[in-house]
């Protein structure tokens, strides 16, 4: 195996690193059919894949799948704290992959990496949060001409990608893997929902029976976050702005209330709008004592913590491992969860394997669909064909051993005809 180039914490984690991908492997059964084929086939021979995603056993496994459709692969991490140190150390050493992340990396370090990822001179990127083509379009635009095509994998990178393209600015193709009904429909409801629940739980060791929890934003990922909580016998309040996703929660027997109001009752708030500064000053203030705050949405913006930090009389770093106390006054202190960054990646491991099977199968279908269209796709931002959508759908259920099933003639002929009725 040709050497990689790299820069992650400690090659010695690559041991428990590699166990752990195993692992994981074991629930991701479209993914390694996927595998299967690329090793026979290679129809990713010829690419240079860039991506810059979360460091985790899951998205080893994607990169091994790329790896072994015949592309060369190179890997940083979308957030500074979602590395999983002894994951990247396996990647290098065992499969050949050239990873640059490091857990709690500086954002100087963060962008070095990013930086080292486009020197491998991508024809293909995949991004989580768009982080790798932004930096194609700016300080690397000269790069850019060489990239055919790129993924995306979540909500905030689709907007921003949807934003450049609206403004004229975007140089190449992407495709929205996130809109992909395999992908947001399961990983950020049922990823989403699972994954912060646990990180809010290994970070804290809370109770959720009982608890006034508060979930802002009701997208797919706030759906599913306040599901779990309901689950776990919490009393859930969500907050919204748009008004039909707030009829929907009304509707799923949620309470919905302005944030104003909501700041003043709730114990542990959990923001996933995409949106900076949903939680600001005003609700600090309302906050009682004890509050947990923490966010699970793409970016560190959406709690307002310079605001916190100006009204805090001090901060205790690591009360416990991830939790920051902020001393406001004798009577108020408020925890936040990893500096206000992903919590589920940050305090936990992210979406567990068998939910990022479909999204990863997704992506490498994807890749491999852009791969084969060349310079063909023009550049928009494109949805993943639907074809790969069927498949990645059938085969799950398959794996889940679960039959539906199929129209009858008679049945067909109904559906695509007008004549009957009433
Ligand atoms: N995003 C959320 N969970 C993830 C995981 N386990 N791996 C990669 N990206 C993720």
């Amino acid at each position: 195996m040709a050497k990689s180039k790299h820069d992650v914490t400690d090659l010695k984690m690559a041991p428990s690193g590699k166990k752990r991908i195993l692992w994981a492997d074991r629930d991701m059964p479209v993914l390694n059919l996927i595998r299967e084929r690329f090793e026979k086939e290679k129809p990713l021979k010829g690419a240079t894949i860039g991506a810059c995603m979360h460091v985790t056993t899951e998205t080893a496994n994607l990169m091994r799948t790329l790896k072994a459709g015949g592309a060369q692969v190179a890997l940083c991490a979308s957030n500074p704290l979602s590395t999983q140190d002894e994951t990247a150390a396996s990647l290098v050493k065992d499969f050949g992959v050239d990873v640059y992340a490091r857990r709690a990396e500086s954002v100087k370090v963060f962008y070095d990496h990013l930086n080292s990822v486009i020197d491998n001179k991508p024809n293909i990127t995949m991004d989580d949060g768009a982080d790798l083509v932004n930096l194609l379009h700016t300080k690397r635009s000269k790069d850019a001409g060489s990239v055919s095509a790129s993924m995306e994998e979540t909500t905030t990178g689709v907007i921003r990608l949807r934003a450049m393209h609206e403004s004229g600015d975007l140089k190449f193709p992407v495709i929205a893997v996130n809109d992909a009904d395999t992908k947001h429909l399961f990983d950020n409801r049922y990823g989403t929902g699972q994954s912060t629940l646990d990180g809010v739980v290994r970070a804290t060791d809370m109770l959720l029976a009982g608890k006034k929890v508060v979930i802002i934003g009701y997208g797919w990922c706030g759906r599913g976050a306040a599901l779990r909580a309901r689950g776990a016998g919490a009393h859930v309040t969500v907050t919204e702005i748009n008004p039909l996703k707030a009829l929907e929660a009304v509707m799923d027997g949620f309470d919905v209330r302005p944030m104003g109001e909501a700041a003043a009752a709730g114990e542990l708030f959990i923001t996933v709008t995409g949106n900076k500064h949903v939680i600001r000053g005003e609700h600090f203030r309302k906050m009682r004592d004890g509050a947990i705050i923490c966010n699970s949405g793409h970016f560190d913006v959406e709690i307002d913590i310079p605001a916190l930090q100006k009204m805090s009389k001090k901060v205790n770093r690591n009360v416990r491992t991830n939790v920051d106390e902020y001393v406001i006054n004798a009577n108020k202190r408020l925890y936040l969860l990893a500096d206000g960054r992903l919590v589920n990646l940050s305090c936990a491991t992210g979406h567990p394997a068998s939910v990022m099977d479909m999204s990863f199968a997704t992506q490498a279908l994807t890749a491999e669909w852009a791969h084969k269209s060349g310079k063909k796709l023009n550049v928009a931002v494109h949805d993943v064909p639907q074809k790969i959508e069927e498949w990645v759908a059938k085969l799950k259920l398959k794996s889940m051993n679960v039959a539906i099933d199929k129209l009858t003639s008679d049945q067909k002929l109904y559906l695509s005809s007008y004549g009957e009725g009433t």
